[in-house]
C-alpha cells in the first residue's frame, strides 16, 4: 500500500523522513537501512546526525546504498561514497566496514556483480530511503527498466546528467554510466521511504501516482510495493 504524506514545505517533509528512520534505528538497533543520495537527502542526514549527538547509537546498522558513478574512485568529491561520508558516515558511529556502496573504480562488470552478490548476502532491506529523477527514475534506474532490472551497470540518460551537472566542478564532465540497484531490489525491501520535493519533482510525481504503472516512469513500481510512504511537499505535491 501506498502513503501519501504531504508536508507544507522541503524542511518538514526531510525532518518527517529524519524520524522515521531515527525511529526505526531505535526499535531495531541492528536494522539494514538502504540509503539515498542527491541533493534531497542532504537535510536528512543533517538531521540524523543531529539526532546522533542527542545519543542515537548507529554501531550495529549495515547500510547499503543505491548506486554509484562509473569512473569515480571513492575519495573523488562527486562519488557517492564521498557524499555519504561527508553528509552521513563520518559524523555518525557505523563502523565503516558495516556501510557498502558500489565501487565506481572497478571493472563495471565485476562492480554490479559484487555489489549484487552482496545484497543477497546482507538479506532483506529493512527500509529502503528514496528520491525521485527529473524522469521519474529510481536510484539510476532510468525510463525503459523493467519492473524485474537486477542490479547492474547503465547509461545515464542526457536529462540526469544534466540534472547532477550542478554538483560538478566547471570543465568536469558528469559520468555516463553508473552501477545500480536494480527495481528488484528495491523493490524487495521490507519498506520504502521515498522523499521528492520541489517543483521539479511535480511532473515525476503526478506521472508516478496518477500515470500508468510503467517503464517509462520506474518511480511508478513504487505502487506495487506493500509498503510504501512518500513524503511531498506543497512545490511537488500541489496537483496530486
Ligand atoms: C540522482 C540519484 C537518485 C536521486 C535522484 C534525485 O541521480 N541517483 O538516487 O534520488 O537523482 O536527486 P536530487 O535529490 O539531487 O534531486
Amino acid at each position: 500500500s501506498l502513503t501519501l504524506k504531504l508536508m507544507p514545505d522541503a524542511e518538514t517533509a526531510a525532518a518527517a523522513v529524519a524520524r522515521q528512520i531515527a525511529e526505526l534505528v531505535a526499535t531495531r538497533p541492528d536494522a539494514v537501512l538502504g540509503l539515498a543520495t542527491g541533493g534531497t537527502m542532504e537535510p536528512v542526514y543533517a538531521h540524523l546526525v543531529r539526532a546522533h549527538r542527542e545519543g542515537l547509537s548507529f554501531a550495529r546498522v549495515r547500510t547499503v546504498n543505491l548506486d554509484e558513478y562509473m569512473g569515480l574512485p571513492p575519495d573523488h568529491p562527486n562519488s557517492y561514497h564521498s557524499y555519504m561520508a561527508r553528509h552521513f558516515l563520518d559524523h555518525v558511529d557505523i563502523p565503516h566496514e558495516q556501510s557498502f556502496i558500489p565501487r565506481g573504480d572497478q571493472n563495471a562488470e565485476a562492480s554490479a556483480r559484487d555489489y549484487a552478490a552482496l545484497l543477497d548476502r546482507i538479506g532483506p532491506v529493512d527500509l529502503q530511503l528514496l528520491g525521485v529523477g527529473h524522469n521519474g527514475h529510481i536510484a539510476f534506474n532510468e525510463p525503459g527498466t523493467s519492473i524485474d532490472a537486477p542490479t547492474r551497470v547503465v547509461r545515464l540518460s542526457d536529462e540526469t546528467r544534466r540534472a547532477n551537472r550542478r554538483f560538478f566542478a566547471e570543465g568536469e564532465s558528469v559520468p555516463s554510466e553508473a552501477v545500480t540497484m536494480g527495481t528488484a531490489q528495491i523493490l524487495s525491501a521490507r519498506s520504502l521511504l521515498t522523499l521528492a520535493v520541489g517543483e521539479a519533482k511535480a511532473a515525476a510525481l503526478s506521472a508516478a501516482l496518477d500515470g500508468p504503472v510503467s517503464p517509462d516512469c520506474p518511480a511508478s513500481y513504487l505502487r506495487l510495493h506493500h509498503s510504501c510512504t512518500i513524503f511531498t511537499d506543497e512545490a511537488a505535491g500541489f496537483n496530486l
